[in-house]
């Protein structure tokens, strides 16, 4: 897939959530077979940016090209000024969040809820496009609610403006995260427009990344929640559009060898105190369906401390890694 001057090296994007995706969980993704990884997102309100949780989200050193970062807003000018500050500072990429339903996002009437207002749709998108030299993209949903899927509408308009790729979460933004998403407005975006489409919503398993890419005609897939513990899920669906086989699972050993790693990139990312708290989330992501799993959890709950949330995880998944071993 091209986005702009950028090929990537497949259709497989990890979907930008917040409080997810930090630089050592792209990474992790992209190293697993993502081809591009979107950055969580920015706030256009610059009384932000100096802010220590702000700095962290625009660090990318290191990261494989090229670098997407997300901004959201509802202010045309706060909005290109937010581009260019991200484009000053590495971001290869600029994504506009309108797909976003938190209720804190569309309460200042930004995220999913500009989808209801087309003329402002617009507004922000010339004035980011305007702004900025790097490719600009743009997430959506499928439209406002279910009597108001105008999201061929905004695409048209997005193709328009200059936006260089497209992803759509299959969902309204009145959906939530409810019902399960669905694939024929996405379809009917990817064929009223010519830049890349990318489908988004529900995406777990190869199969089904190979039925939605059939279904929609998309150029690509983007992944959010069942990359959460599973980085690997992007070489899975990577191997089966290329084989139509499924990749065997990844075994325990390797599962325990990529959390740990996973961590120590953590730690290293947001020193120690903050590292062992956001790890925690990631670990019980890791470890759902596992046997003992919730006794693990509730264990790592109680520690503070680096050598102890490794020293435990490595004991977990070493003893899950006797048990295969003993069963094979
Ligand atoms: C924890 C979480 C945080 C999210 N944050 C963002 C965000 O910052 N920007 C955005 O455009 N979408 C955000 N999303 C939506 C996802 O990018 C994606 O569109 C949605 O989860 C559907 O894809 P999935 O079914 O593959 O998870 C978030 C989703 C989750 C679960």
């Amino acid at each position: 897939m091209q986005i702009g001057p950028y090929a990537l090296k497949n259709n497989l994007v990890l979907a930008p959530m917040a409080g997810v995706t930090d630089r050592p969980f792209r990474q992790l993704c992209r190293e697993l077979g993502a081809g591009m990884a979107v950055s969580e997102m920015v706030s256009s309100n610059s009384l932000l940016w100096g802010s220590e949780k702000t700095r962290r989200r625009a660090d990318h050193a290191g990261e494989d090209e090229p670098r997407s970062v997300q901004i959201m807003g509802a202010d045309p000018r706060l909005m290109a000024e937010a581009a260019r500050h991200n484009a000053a500072r590495g971001a290869q990429i600029i994504d506009i969040n309108m797909g976003c339903p938190a209720k804190k996002v569309c309460n200042v009437q930004a995220g999913s809820a500009l989808l209801r207002d087309e003329p402002l749709v617009k507004a922000i998108l010339e004035a980011v496009v305007a702004a900025v030299e790097v490719p600009v993209t743009l997430k959506i949903r499928t439209g406002w609610d279910r009597d108001n899927r105008n999201g061929v509408n905004v695409a048209r308009i997005a193709e328009q403006c200059g936006i260089q790729a497209l992803a759509v979460h299959g969902r309204t933004r009145a959906d939530g995260y409810s019902g399960d998403a669905e694939y024929d407005t996405i379809k009917a975006i990817k064929q009223a427009v010519a830049i890349p489409v990318i489908a988004n919503g529900d995406i777990t398993t190869p199969e089904k990344a190979r039925a939605v890419l059939e279904r929609s005609g998309a150029d690509g897939v983007m992944i959010g929640r069942a990359a959460q513990g599973r980085p690997w899920i992007f070489r899975e669906i990577e191997h089966h559009l290329r084989t139509g086989e499924r990749l065997p699972e990844p075994g325990v050993a390797e599962i325990r060898d990529i959390l740990l790693g996973h961590l120590r990139n953590l730690y290293a990312f947001y020193g120690d105190y903050a590292g062992v708290r956001v790890a925690r989330k990631h670990i019980a992501w890791y470890s759902k369906g596992q046997r003992d799993g919730a006794a693990f959890r509730a264990r790592m709950n109680q520690t503070d401390s680096v050598e102890e949330q490794l020293a435990i995880t490595r004991a977990f998944f070493d003893r899950l890694a006797e048990q295969e071993e003993l069963a094979a």
